[in-house]
């Protein structure tokens, strides 16, 4: 089955039955999350042109400070330049293609180890040596491709599109439901290197999206404090970057841990309302962020291929936290109580790639409690539609 085309205009008519009202709307055909094709597509569909997370901007604060990262298979450095200014380019050398920065740190120049070409902090190649004899060369016109760089709530997204408009304008429900957090403020360790599986980007971001599973896959103690029934669906305008919902607590301050309470000082600012809730929120196609009272995990998926995507997950806490009694244990602690939760979902995204291959995939029903998955295909098809009008033309 997925070794047929699968582009084609009744492919994406039938995408129609996915945006409905949530309790009208099925899922999307299953090789929009198996198909090479479709991903191929979604490269240029959305990864091409959405504001695509990097990090933080925390993770460079001094001049030559920078940060490396790739989406959509395209290798990425961030970094703080001379002047002050957070820029991100293309990691690839123009000479022979090799990756110029790893991981991060703080440098003068962008040096690359193999031939040494080297380029400033600006992205123009400033050294590159024997190169006199070259018909032609002028190292003055070789600069790294630099692409758009937006920083919202501390996060920094990059677009690879020149033209694309500003995220935070279309994020600003979000921005409002967040306020109180601070999350400019909020700090957080380095996170350790992004983590591989092997599933499609949507069905990780659909699993971090979906309240519907929580009290079932995670049945028990440990999760029960954010139970299914009490999601809470914003309305969100038409043109909305990202959505959200919110999830009551048992009680106020609730974790996941052993005490069911928070552990970390809780954010100063939050209302009686955010003290019982945790808010879910995606900023797709990158950034999921579960939002609790004292502390907020982040999750930067970059996809790779239909069924490869890399993962960094980090955490946030309110200003001043880290130094706190005990911070580290407490942390600890936290990490090792949500290993089984995450455990139980990693197994859940590793078995349904099996399924959508099934020449009985289904497209499902939703219960009401899903209203976020069909948030996220209104998004999704909204791009998927205009962009296959611009390519199904002859010359498109
Ligand atoms: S590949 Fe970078 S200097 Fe040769
Ligand atoms: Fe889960």
């Amino acid at each position: 089955m997925l070794n047929k085309p699968v582009l084609c205009d009744a492919f994406f008519d039938s995408f129609d039955s996915s945006v409905r009202d949530v309790n009208e709307s099925e899922t999307l055909p299953p090789a929009c999350y198996v198909s090479e094709e479709f991903f191929e597509f979604e490269r240029r569909a959305l990864f091409d042109h959405e504001w695509l997370c990097v990090g933080r901007e925390a993770w460079a604060q001094r001049p030559g400070d920078y940060f490396t990262t790739a989406h959509a298979a395209e290798p990425i450095v961030v970094l703080r330049d001379n002047a002050g200014a957070l820029r991100a380019f293309s990691n690839v050398c123009r000479h022979r293609g090799m990756l110029l920065a790893e991981a991060h740190g703080n440098t003068r120049n962008l040096l690359c180890q193999y031939h040494h070409w080297c380029y400033g902090l600006d992205g123009k190649l400033i050294g590159a040596p024997a190169m006199e004899r070259a018909v032609g060369f002028d190292r003055t016109q070789v600069c790294l491709p630099e692409f758009k760089v937006e920083t919202w709530l501390g996060f920094v997204f990059i677009n690879f599109d020149k033209d694309a408009l500003p995220l935070g304008p279309r994020a600003a429900a979000l921005t409002a439901a967040l306020e109180n957090y601070e999350f400019a403020e909020l700090e957080g360790e380095f996170p350790p290197p992004p983590t591989k599986f092997p599933w499609n980007w949507k069905v990780m971001m659909e699993n971090n999206n979906d309240g519907y599973h929580a009290n079932k896959l995670h049945a028990g103690p440990l999760h029960n404090i954010v139970p299914s029934h009490l999601s809470v669906f914003p309305q969100l305008p038409e043109d909305t970057a990202c959505y959200f919902r919110w999830n009551g607590t048992e009680h106020q301050d609730a974790a996941f841990n052993p005490t069911r309470r928070a552990l970390m000082p809780v954010f100063p600012k939050l209302t009686e309302k955010e003290r019982n809730n945790f808010i879910f929120a995606q900023v797709p196609p990158t950034l999921s962020l579960v939002v609790m009272s004292d502390q907020i995990t982040y999750m930067i998926l970059s996809a790779l291929s239909a069924n490869e995507v890399a993962m960094t997950r980090g955490w946030l806490v309110a200003k001043g936290a880290m130094k706190s009694t005990m911070f580290q244990e407490r942390l600890r602690i936290g990490q090792e109580s949500i290993k089984s939760i995450v455990a139980q979902d990693l197994h859940v995204d590793g078995l349904i790639p099996n399924g959508l291959r099934s020449r009985f995939a289904p497209r499902g029903r939703y219960s009401w409690q899903e209203q976020a998955q069909r948030e996220f295909n209104y998004w999704l098809v909204k791009r998927y539609k205009s962009a296959w009008k611009v390519m199904a033309r002859p010359n498109g």
